[in-house]
């Protein structure tokens, strides 16, 4: 989604400006601009890449020392120069930048229309402005105050930065369910949407919370609540390296994810399980043993990838556990009048911690008394704070937009806390409490062996790459398998693509066989495997390619498929952990060959910070 950058110090503001861009461009964006202060406010924006937007500004005077910036995925108007950030006061004075959706733009342009005031963009940012510089100019003492009072009024979800041509050392910002993260240097201050843009300057971050003000000068950072009440900021200190932000040699981010996937599993592990000992320790999880193993229903809730990760702990947490479990779609229960009760807790899986979508759900859940536990990726994100407990996935950053080392990562915490439960309830045996953590242990090395099967895949991929649908194919635990490989291809590929438990495709989806519909099953050996093999034999009878993900050296399948691809043998209920990685690299290898953009691909954001 949108991302915004600004600077204030004594440094060329625009090279920093610009690099953030880059930085957060991974976050999908379809126009980019910057608003330059020097002694007079420029402000330059244009639609497409942040490339363009720098090529256009070769030969210009962009002396500044102090900035905003900002990509912009389109909601209020079209893709455009027009509707691109930063908006301008109509005195020309005010520059602003905004993330998110102002829901009550519309009276509020009515009422500045009859004051006479005219609109460039179609943009609700550009009313929001429009409306504090109203405020400035008649009612207010200053820019804070015009900022304040205007918000007040303001329904919907926002982060906005302004530069104000009068008070050229100060930039303002405010946010409500957007992110905003404030790195602090020495007489300088940089401000992002996330800690990407910051890190090579800083380490020094506050992120700010919901309804906090910033004012921010080179040397001095004023945080205050809507009281107008003084704040203490509180400091963090980035846990990440430049590197981490880097593609280190790879094409693509999302190759360079898919391959750390032994170490982020490793990372996620690391500290919490001890295989030698028979122990998982999990702070999170450890504080709220007993709450947890009392919880009447466990309810999960996330969006896209993290869904899948939560569909499939759903199976987990079942069979080890005995609790009921629901999993949710985030939009949908956000909306519904959902039955919670005491006695039930809520799982949160994000990797951004920024999605919309389960952030409210999550905040409407924990009004009505719900305990919110988190497995999130990025640390200090919105839902890691709001979450009364959790546990960190520690996979590092993941700049490809298609999510693929968070998935195994999230599968990791939420294995462990199933495992740990499970035991400490007595509903799991020492002996296969042992075995599943030996098995869990040993995840790392075998997503190693997955990755060695790299090249027979792009092979698989090369080939399949103008197939017009894919059918993927799974039953049980490999089922959520099976819906994470649909939606990596289609995101990457564009390629129409479905995700179904086996058994299902005989009630509708096998219709759409016919010789050019590539098949993929997810068939690692576990106890539905014979019914497995009927249902690829029922697809081959009607001239379907099968592709199968199998079990190594499992004969009756390699006899069947047109294609197989091996995965070490694991035990059934943590061979997904694996069985995914094939999938992830034939969704990779087929947008690679289609000659598509696999980490930035058409419309899609990484973080979707509005709903
Ligand atoms: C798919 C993908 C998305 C996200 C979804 C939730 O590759 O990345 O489906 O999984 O938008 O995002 P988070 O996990 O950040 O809440």
């Amino acid at each position: 989604m949108c991302g915004i950058v600004a600077y204030i110090g004594s440094r060329e503001a625009y090279p920093i400006i610009l690099k953030g861009l880059q930085r957060l461009e991974y976050r999908g964006y379809d126009s980019a601009g910057v608003a330059l202060l020097d002694k007079e406010l420029a402000v330059y924006k244009k639609m497409g890449k942040v490339a363009e937007l720098e090529s256009s500004l070769i030969g210009t005077n962009l002396h500044a020392q102090s900035g905003i910036g900002h990509t912009r995925w389109a909601t209020h108007g079209e893709p455009s120069d027009r509707n691109a950030h930063p908006h301008r006061s109509s005195s020309g004075k005010l520059a602003m930048v905004h993330n998110g959706i102002i829901e009550n733009f519309a009276p509020i342009k009515k009422e500045l229309l009859q004051k006479g005031y005219e609109f460039e963009s179609d943009t609700d940012t550009e009313v929001l402005l429009h409306f504090i510089d109203d405020i400035y100019q008649n009612d207010a003492n200053n820019l804070e105050e015009a900022v304040r009072i205007a918000l007040k009024r303001i329904v919907g979800a926002y982060v906005i930065i302004l530069l104000d041509q009068d008070n050229p050392d100060t930039l303002i910002a405010a946010r409500k369910g957007s992110p905003l993260v404030i790195g602090i240097g020495k007489n300088e201050h940089f401000l992002a949407s996330d800690a990407s843009p910051i890190i090579e300057y800083t380490k020094e971050v506050v992120y700010i919370n919901d309804y906090e003000m910033a004012i921010v000068k080179p040397d001095e950072l004023i945080l205050k609540n809507p009281g107008n009440e003084r704040i203490t900021p509180f400091i963090t200190k980035l846990d990440m390296e430049l590197a981490a932000i880097e593609k280190g040699g790879y094409e693509h981010f999302m190759l360079k994810e898919i391959f750390e996937q032994p170490t982020a599993v490793f990372d996620c592990l690391r500290g919490r399980l001890d295989a030698k000992k028979g122990t998982i320790t999990m702070g999170g999880i450890d504080q709220h043993l007993d709450l947890l193993r009392e919880a009447k229903r466990i309810i999960i809730v996330g969006c896209g990838t993290s869904w899948h990760a939560g569909l499939l702990a759903e199976y987990v947490l079942e069979e080890l556990c005995r609790i009921p479990v629901e999993v949710e779609y985030a939009s949908e229960f956000r909306y519904r009048n959902p039955v919670i009760n005491p006695g039930d807790v809520i799982i949160a899986v994000s990797q951004s911690g920024e999605t919309a979508d389960t952030l409210v759900a999550l905040e409407n859940a924990k009004n009505k008394g719900a305990f919110i536990f988190g497995v999130v990726n990025v640390v200090g994100s919105s839902i890691a704070r709001l979450s009364q407990a959790g546990a960190y996935t520690h996979a590092g950053p993941e700049i490809g937009v298609a999510s693929t080392k968070a998935f195994t990562a999230q599968l990791t915490v939420l294995y462990m806390i199933a495992i740990k439960l499970g035991y400490s309830k007595g509903t799991l045996s020492k002996e296969r409490y042992q075995h599943l953590i030996n098995e869990l242990a040993m995840v790392p090395d075998k997503i190693q062996d997955a990755l060695n099967e790299a090249a027979s895949i792009e092979n698989l991929a090369k080939k399949h790459q103008d197939a017009r649908d894919f059918l993927f194919l799974g039953r049980g635990y490999n089922f959520p398998i099976a819906l994470e490989g649909a939606l990596k291809l289609k995101e990457i590929s564009y390629i129409h693509a479905e995700g179904y438990p086996a058994a299902e495709m005989k009630h509708g989806p096998i219709a759409l066989v016919e010789e050019s519909l590539p098949v993929v099953f997810v068939a690692t050996r576990d106890i539905y495997h014979e019914k497995l093999v009927s249902n690829a034999r029922e697809i081959k009878a009607r001239k379907g390619q099968v592709l199968a993900v199998i079990t190594e050296n499992d004969d009756l399948f390699e006899e069947i498929a047109d294609d197989t691809i091996s995965v070490p043998a694991a035990d059934e209920l943590i061979a997904p952990l694996i069985s995914v990685v094939p999938l992830q690299l034939l969704a990779y290898y087929t947008g690679l060959a289609k000659g598509l953009d696999v980490d930035k691909p058409r419309n899609l954001a990484k973080s979707v910070t509005v709903e």
